[in-house]
């Protein structure tokens, strides 16, 4: 049932807004209003109708939801990069993760829940609005900052004291070359390091780099495209509107006693 605080999602199939239910406060739509209240106590998969009649489903948010809807105050990896980067770099349950950098906590959400709390995250970023703004948004979906999250203002290419080792490494941060020195000291061999670039040109250097030190095997750079079709009737096609260019994903695994 849904109760004052939660997450809600107001949808009719092809427009989504994402409201938190407080009392006496209105959702206001293209097609009139909802009052908040209406929604406090009904269970989520119902139908509510704005004051103009139309009628909406509302739904508790899933994560991809959430992290779609949720504030940014930067480029966030989209869900469809999180789903594969969870498979492709094996981020298990009770996982010890290293994030750089935390930016919105796009991806940071994900991990969080992914690696559950016989986990433990650090995620670095240089900005410390971009640490509150990751702050709030992991707020906003698990309450309170899980214990298992510890975020850390520093540089990932030079963090100061960071003896701790980790059987993962996701990288969200412009130039991943320079965090090679990172990786070597903190990922345990045959950990896996994944990086997100949004140009090829970086992920070239990146990938090269990676070959040339020896340090890593099963070096694959993947890019993700998701395509909707529009069915409906024999009207069946692919959708016209697409995100067409996120990033590429880059993953290798690190090898005990590497050259580099
Ligand atoms: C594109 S954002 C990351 C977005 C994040 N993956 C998400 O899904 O919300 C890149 C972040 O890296 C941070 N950053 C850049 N260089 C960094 C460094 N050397 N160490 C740590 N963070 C860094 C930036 O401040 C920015 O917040």
């Amino acid at each position: 049932m849904f109760r004052e605080g939660d997450w809600a999602i107001f949808t009719d199939n092809r427009v989504s807004m994402m409201e938190r239910l407080v009392s006496r406060r209105r959702l206001h739509t293209h097609w009139g209003y909802i009052e908040h209240d209406a929604v406090i106590g009904l269970e989520p998969g119902s139908i509510v109708e704005t004051s103009r009649g139309k009628r909406l489903y509302v739904f508790g948010p899933t994560l991809a939801d959430y992290v779609m809807h949720m504030p940014r105050k930067s480029g966030i990896i989209y869900p469809k990069e999180t789903g594969i980067i969870f498979l492709w770099a094996d981020v298990f349950p009770g996982a010890r993760v290293l994030v750089g950098g935390a930016g919105s906590g796009g991806l940071l959400l994900g991990v969080l829940r992914q690696v559950g709390e016989k986990g433990r995250v650090v995620a670095y970023d240089v900005r410390q609005d971009m640490l509150d703004r990751a702050a709030e948004n992991v707020r906003g979906y698990f309450g309170d900052l899980p214990p298992w999250l510890e975020l850390r203002l520093g540089d990932i290419y030079r963090p100061e004291g960071l003896e701790e080792v980790f059987d993962r490494i996701l990288l969200d941060v412009p130039e991943p070359w320079r965090a090679l020195e990172t990786v070597r000291r903190t990922l345990l061999p045959g950990g896996i390091l994944c990086s997100y670039l949004p140009s090829i040109l970086q992920v070239a250097r990146f990938e090269n780099l990676l070959r040339r030190t020896g340090s890593f095997a099963l070096v694959e750079t993947v890019e993700v495209l998701m395509r909707g079709w529009h069915i409906e009737g024999r009207a069946v096609r692919p959708q016209h509107r697409m995100v067409g260019h996120t990033g590429f994903l880059t993953f290798a695994r690190f090898v005990k006693g590497g050259e580099g």
